[in-house]
């Protein structure tokens, strides 16, 4: 199980929203939201993920379990709003001190501190379990992640240049990445 507590978080129109683990049985509202954001079309690679619940269950039962992952929703008004994840050590033994964050916020809530709050509470957890980095992908039009993600010190690692098409232009694919602890031995 994933230890990390539940966090109460003020937002900036004044409502509450909680910060915690994903459950298995909201499968299917966080498949709705990643859809939404993805039919947005400029913000994320994913087109519509046609993943069934099941499968999606497995990957929220997956993240609960592994205890070099997080995958925590913020809770509004008795709804999912927002989804942000770190998954560390996909490859297995090589990375597994590398940790990689994805993030997306319901349209009608962005822009009201939920972006920060839980990064707040990512990297809190990244550091507790001892991951030494935390990378990303984001795409070069997306001036409000990279500006989030600059805040906490985020810097640019490098980028694939015109390499998505989005609605009306080209993205490059810009990596960026953390250090959150010095590096061991060689
Ligand atoms: C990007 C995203 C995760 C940010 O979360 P958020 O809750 O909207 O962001 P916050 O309200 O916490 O603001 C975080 C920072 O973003 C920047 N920001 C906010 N609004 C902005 C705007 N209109 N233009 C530029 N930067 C902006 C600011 O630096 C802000 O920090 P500050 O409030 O201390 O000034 C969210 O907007 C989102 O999900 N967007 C669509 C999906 C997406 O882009 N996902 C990331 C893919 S890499």
């Amino acid at each position: 199980m994933a230890w990390y507590a539940p966090q109460r978080v003020k937002m900036k129109d004044g409502c509450r929203a909680t910060l915690r683990p994903a459950r298995e049985e909201e499968a299917g509202e966080l498949l709705t939201l990643v859809n939404e954001v993805a039919a947005e079309g400029i913000y994320i690679g994913t087109e519509k993920l046609l993943l069934g619940l099941d499968e999606e269950r497995q990957f929220i039962r997956d993240a609960l379990e592994n205890p070099r992952k997080l995958l925590i929703v913020a809770e509004a008004g008795g709804k999912i709003v927002a989804i942000s994840s770190i998954f560390a050590g996909s490859f297995g033994l090589k990375d597994r001190h590398v940790g990689t964050l994805g993030m997306l916020v319901a349209k009608p809530y962005r822009e009201l501190g939920l972006g920060t709050t839980m990064m707040t509470y990512l990297l809190a957890w990244a550091r507790a379990v001892g991951l030494e980095k935390v990378d990303l992908e984001v795409f070069s039009t997306n001036q409000r992640a990279i500006n989030l993600y600059r805040k906490f010190g985020f810097i640019e690692e490098g980028r694939r240049r015109r390499a998505f098409r989005l609605l009306d232009r080209y993205a490059d694919d810009v990596m960026m990445g953390l250090f959150l602890a010095t590096p061991k031995g060689g």
